[in-house]
């Protein structure tokens, strides 16, 4: 495999609404980004993913843009972001920004234009089509629920499309001027000094044309949109040349957010001329998932995850480099969602965090994993604040469930579990904000909180900063970087056990996923026990026994 600057990174994701704010009015911004640099250098990071930052109307907390070459007010200027490249740079921390392009805000220039004229050329834009007999073109459910398709301001014998929420109208990109605008754009931006974008819902691009009905698949009469993504061909042809266009020009790293998409097409994404550097490994993500929603998903086992985990290292080996996760600010808390609810401790958070910086990939953070931060036990519906766990709500109590039971659904999967404000230290609002948070804060931060752990070596974060430094060690960064990865014992239960191996190193990565203890046999002894989670390792002769949730990376 062709070696890439970004490799051997460590990257994390920052949510700015939720990460620190500087001015008092209960929302993150980029001179918060840049207040906490040192600390973020001080964990190891390389390379920095920012959510939305440009102005919109926060419909979908920045997911719809109404400007893309400005910052919203509410996050700061231009001028913050030039310095926070600057400042970035000074500390080796690349800045990745969101690439929103397959749909930007209602509110977005483009789109006023093709309200006002819809034949013009804006509205060659969007997806606008005539009402026939008041009836919309076809069947296609948004992902935040209801119609993609949305009367057009103005003209109600037309409509829009939107495959999210409504104010986040569909780009077309079937047209050329669209795509040439797209590029500028992007081009403008990687031309500040950028590392590279994130770049969301990009699956999304290409449409299955013409307009046609899928089997109807809930009560609503509607079909999920991923039942025409997967009749979709030919989105190859938009991703090569907005690489060859944007991207390979500026030798810029790129992440793809990829759903959906079709297993042969793996290395046309992410091989050596791939579309993108790396997209992100999201089998664990959406295991369990239902058709249904929500409320019937099948909650997820550390088995699940193991198993999830090494389908994701064999799709890619010889691939590409996938990006790996346990949490994104749309998914819960990874630790309250792959460890069981009982056993949630500094420990297992731990066994956890090894597993995901262990497996071959390049591992993100999302801000607070580091520290452990944990899921929001909801008291009541009102205090959500996200479109998309207010829909599944509903959808929750259409199918029956009492509120009660809906809540609790939507307390194990709602995306507000990772948009509580980071908890900085244990004092007023976790040291996030000086004025009233935008969202309410875990009333946990008071255990769980940045201050507390810093000076303790036994902590989460002391032991995220221990993987991060291994991964870049000289001594083992070849194996952890590039190594084979090969599954052990993969038909025992709560046991994930892997190797990583390079010419002359192997490294045995091991967790015990449950509170009793289990043995392994090893092939080989163990050389050196290189990081862990308990003070010992009980070994004798190849027979290693690990305690609850205990973990271990040994050279063999
Ligand atoms: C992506 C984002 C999510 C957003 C959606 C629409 O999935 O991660 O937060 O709601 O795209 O832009
Ligand atoms: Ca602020």
């Amino acid at each position: 495999m062709e070696r890439k600057w970004w490799h051997e990174k460590v990257a994390y994701q920052i949510y700015p609404k939720s990460f620190y704010d500087t001015n008092g009015d209960g929302i993150g911004d980029l001179r918060g980004i840049i207040e906490k640099l040192p600390y973020l250098k001080e964990l190891g990071i390389d390379i920095i993913w920012i959510s939305p930052c440009y102005c919109s109307p926060l419909a979908d907390q920045g997911y719809d843009i109404s400007d893309y070459y400005n910052i919203d007010p509410r996050f700061g200027t231009m001028e913050d972001m030039d310095e926070l490249i600057a400042e970035g740079k000074k500390y080796d921390i690349g800045i990745v920004m969101d690439l929103v392009v397959n749909h930007c805000s209602d509110e977005h220039e483009w789109f006023k234009k093709a309200c006002e004229d819809p034949d013009g050329k804006y509205g060659k834009y969007f997806y606008i089509e005539d009402m026939k007999d008041g009836k919309v073109p076809c069947n296609w459910r948004s992902y935040f629920g209801g119609s993609v398709w949305e009367p057009l301001p103005g003209h109600p014998d037309k409509c829009y499309l939107h495959l999210f929420h409504k104010k986040q109208p569909d780009l077309n990109w079937e047209n050329p001027e669209v795509r040439e605008d797209i590029y500028t754009m992007i081009n403008w931006w990687l031309e500040k000094g950028l590392a590279g974008f994130r770049i969301d819902a990009i699956i999304n691009i290409k449409k299955a044309l013409p307009w046609k009905d899928y089997p109807v698949d809930r009560p609503d009469g509607m079909s999920k949109a991923q039942n025409m993504l997967a009749d979709a061909v030919g989105i190859g042809d938009f991703l090569g040349e907005m690489r060859d266009r944007c991207f390979k020009v500026y030798d810029a790293f790129s992440v793809g957010e990829v759903f959906n998409e079709k297993p042969e097409e793996l290395p046309d994404f992410i091989g050596s001329d791939g579309y993108f550097s790396s997209m992100y490994d999201f089998g664990a993500n959406i295991w369990g998932d239902s058709d249904k929603g929500w409320y019937d998903r099948t909650p997820i086992s550390p088995d699940n995850y193991r198993d999830c985990s090494f389908a994701g290292q064999a799709k890619s080996e010889g691939v590409g480099f996938f990006s790996n996760i346990i949490e994104n600010h749309d998914e819960p808390r990874g630790v309250s969602r792959y460890l069981p609810e009982s056993d949630v401790n500094d420990t297992s958070k731990k066994a956890l965090a090894t597993m995901l910086f262990m497996l071959k990939g390049l591992p993100f953070i999302y801000q607070g994993q580091e520290i452990g931060m944990e899921n929001v036990k909801f008291r009541s519906i009102d205090e959500v604040d996200d479109i998309s766990t207010l829909d599944e709500y509903q959808v929750a109590l259409n199918a029956g469930l009492s509120q009660e039971e809906a809540l609790k659904v939507i307390s194990l999967y709602s995306r507000d579990n990772a948009r509580t404000p980071f908890q900085w230290t244990a004092g007023k609002n976790a040291g996030f904000t000086e004025g009233t948070p935008w969202l309410q804060l875990n009333p946990n931060y008071t255990e769980i909180n940045l201050e507390s752990q810093r000076n303790d070596p036994d902590s989460v974060y002391q032991y995220y900063r221990r993987l991060i430094a291994l991964r870049k060690d000289p001594q083992y960064k070849e194996t952890v970087v590039y190594g084979a990865t090969t599954p052990l014992w993969t038909d025992r239960k709560n046991l994930m056990a892997f190797t990583r191996s390079s010419e002359g190193q192997t490294l045995l990565v091991a967790a015990n996923f449950q509170s009793e203890p289990q043995t392994i046999v090893l092939d080989a002894p163990c050389k050196k026990v290189v990081l862990g989670n308990y003070p010992d390792v009980q070994a004798n002769g190849t027979e290693v026994t690990l305690k609850g949730y205990q973990t271990v990376v040994l050279e063999l």
